[in-house]
């Protein structure tokens, strides 16, 4: 098969396009700009493999020499779901997203990073996969991996559930948005999902995790903390780059905890 036959639609690229390597764990950013930074900073010899539909995705090497795909997710479950089913069609069988959230409680402070062991799964996509009582769990061995590459690197990070919903003004009961009228249902949402002990808001965890357990493969998420819903709505951008560099840092160095027994 050519490698323009084995090209999957959406990802813009097919198993023959990374024959010479075969990559089985995938980075996934849902900014395209982050998997560039990851495949251009973090990763040695990558290449381009498309730039379809703005899912930019690059095969590149960890520094224990084993090869890695840095993918892009989109925004949300419904892309994140689609291009999930295409990596996993070219050989992946590791996923760990690469993300940023908002913080629902006091302690988790924008600029760290929060590991999700489980999701709280408020996704339409996932409805798609299995049914909504599904366990939304991210792979513990893998977890276990992402806690201990970002101990070793001295970030500051919590470990717990996560809230992934489909929406980030209104399903994050965002009140400074277009919409003027938020549904009664999810007014005072957040409040009760800290009563729940529920650590933040992200929009593609859950689906990941349920795709996992449905399709058998290993996934796992840290996000880097980017909005402080306790105090406001918006993004604190003077914590942007530290909370998404601190997250790359984590999980490449989880990717290379994860491999170096196939080394
Ligand atoms: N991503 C989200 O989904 N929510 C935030 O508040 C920040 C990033």
């Amino acid at each position: 098969m050519t490698s323009e036959e084995s090209r999957l639609y959406h990802i813009g690229f097919g198993r023959a396009d990374v024959a010479d390597a075969q990559p089985s764990l995938a980075l996934l950013s849902g900014d395209p700009n982050r998997a560039r930074l990851i495949a251009e900073r973090f990763l040695h010899d990558a290449r381009s493999l498309s730039e379809n539909r703005g899912l930019n995705s690059y095969l590149g090497w960890l520094p224990n020499g084993v090869p890695i795909i840095s993918a892009t997710s989109g925004m949300g479950a419904p892309s994140l779901s689609i291009v999930v089913n295409e990596l996993v069609q070219v050989g992946i069988r590791t996923i760990i997203r690469v993300g940023t959230c908002g913080s629902i409680q006091d302690h988790v402070r924008p600029g760290s990073v929060v590991i999700t062991s489980a999701a709280l799964c408020r996704q339409g996509a996932a409805d798609d996969i299995a049914p909504r009582e599904y366990p939304a769990a991210a792979d513990p061995f893998l977890t276990v991996r992402l806690v201990e590459a970002a101990r070793a690197l001295g970030v500051e990070h919590h470990v717990g559930i996560t809230a992934s919903v489909d929406t980030f003004f209104e399903g994050q009961e965002r009140v400074a948005s277009a919409n003027p009228h938020l549904l009664r249902w999810l007014r005072g949402i957040t409040e009760e999902y800290r009563h729940l002990n529920i650590l933040n808001y992200e929009m593609e965890s859950g689906t990941l995790f349920k795709m996992a357990g449905v399709y058998g493969f290993a996934a796992g998420c840290v996000c880097g903390v980017i909005a402080q819903r306790t105090t406001g709505e918006q993004i604190v951008m003077d914590a942007k780059s530290l909370a998404v560099e601190r997250a790359v840092q984590v999980a490449v160095a989880a990717a290379q905890m994860w491999t170096q027994a196939a080394v």
